[in-house]
């Protein structure tokens, strides 16, 4: 029991861990109970940092102290395109630091503090930890932590530093995809030379790739992705439609807040779930406009499919591409894996489907937890082999 290795999936929007132990994995749930832990951190105003669940619903006291989606920041130079576009969406301060490193400043106390991606990162790993260890009622201090295929070195460096600072030894750094298709192997009797496809399609990213079984490793015949692709941008596909709505019908002319923006971007995404199961969702906008006290917005799947078609069709493009440019034909794939929380939408299911002519997609891996389980099979392997 002294080699015991966690799995992290260290997620943009939520991470999950996983442990395997008398021959499966197990999810380590969080203090409430929950199979994966809002990626968030808030700094109460009073002193005291409050990690998960809980900091992402006390946030709403002070939106400017809540920290999230700092996956999308680890590893990137201050003026790097991506945080230059999104300083204006992020209600925390984001400004350069030290060798143009972004710094995210708020205030604890009336005093300023500053942290770094990788000080973000090792919080949220010590929070992740501190679950793990309520739960197996032991210390664990050694893991394997899951990254998109696409990060580059800067990026695994980065992860690697904050997950020694939460205190842990890392045994590896596992692909995304691969740890999916490790869980999906886990379950499933496969053949040698079996391929499959990852599309994980999660909250901030989203990554393909093809792998293939060989031996008792797995290889990586393409990968692809987008790292500004993923469930946020169509909850802000929803919040762009209720805007015009609200331009349109109210004759809202006033600039929206930011903290009005952010009430509506929590409805659009629940708008956004309701939708995978019904055919319509109602967003009911309370007290933002005077004359209009209660304002009650209905959105069908249809007006969502639509104004999201966009993204939807980027996905499949982005996939294509990898399967062109690997030369690796659609009747080669044998298992399509579907993962990351957004893959949940009908029409996204429907398109992969086509796309690959009609082929059923493979629903027993489960979307929120795969990534994590795989980690967990990967550091079973690990431990056995180093100890
Ligand atoms: N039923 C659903 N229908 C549509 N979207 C959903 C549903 N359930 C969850 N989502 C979306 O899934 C996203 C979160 O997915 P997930 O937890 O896989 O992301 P993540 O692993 O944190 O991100 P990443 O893999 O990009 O680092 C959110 O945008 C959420 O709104
Ligand atoms: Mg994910």
């Amino acid at each position: 029991m002294d080699d015991l290795v966690i799995g992290i999936d260290l997620g943009t929007t939520n991470s999950c861990v996983s442990v395997y132990t008398k021959g499966r994995t197990r999810i380590l749930e969080n203090e409430r109970g929950g199979k994966v832990t809002a990626s968030f951190i808030y700094f109460q105003p009073q002193g005291g940092i409050v990690f998960g669940e809980h900091a992402k619903t006390i946030s709403v006291h002070k939106p400017e102290n809540g920290v999230y989606e700092v996956k999308r920041l680890v590893g990137r130079k201050f003026d790097d395109t991506y945080i230059q576009k999104t300083l204006d969406y992020f209600p925390f301060v984001i400004s350069s630091g030290v060798s143009n490193v972004p710094i995210i400043s708020f205030k604890q106390n009336d005093r300023k503090i500053e942290k770094t991606p990788q000080e973000l990162c090792t919080i949220i790993l010590q929070g992740l930890k501190k679950y793990a260890e309520e739960k197996l009622n032991r210390r664990v201090n050694k893991v394997v932590i899951t990254v998109p295929a696409y990060f580059n070195v800067t990026q695994r460096e980065v992860t690697l530093a904050a997950a020694k600072d939460a205190g842990f030894t890392v045994f590896k750094l596992l692909n995304e995809p691969t740890a999916a298709a490790l869980a999906y192997y886990f379950e499933n009797d496969i053949t040698e030379n079996h391929i499959s496809l990852v599309y994980d399609l999660g909250g901030g990213t989203y990554d393909v790739a093809v792998l293939q079984k060989k031996f008792d490793t797995i290889e990586v015949l393409c990968v692809g992705g987008g790292t500004q692709l993923g469930g946020h941008d169509l909850d802000n596909c929803i919040l762009d439609y209720i805007l015009e709505v609200l331009r349109k019908d109210y004759r809202h002319k006033a600039k929206t807040d930011a903290d009005d923006k952010r009430r509506l971007r929590i409805k659009c995404e629940e708008a956004k779930k309701e939708l995978s199961s019904a055919t319509e969702a109602v967003i009911t906008i309370n007290g933002m406009i005077p004359k209009h006290p209660r304002i009650i917005i209905t959105l069908t799947r249809d007006r969502f499919e639509e104004k999201a078609s966009k993204l939807f069709k980027k996905t499949v493009d982005i996939l294509d591409n990898c399967l062109v440019n690997s030369k690796i034909s659609k009747q080669s794939i044998q298992e399509i894996i579907l993962c990351g929380g957004s893959t949940r939408i009908p029409k996204i299911q429907e398109m992969i489907s086509e796309y690959f002519g009609g082929k059923q997609l493979n629903k027993f891996v489960n979307p929120d937890e795969c990534v994590a389980e795989g980690a967990a099979l990967q550091a079973a392997m690990l431990s056995t082999r180093n100890g």
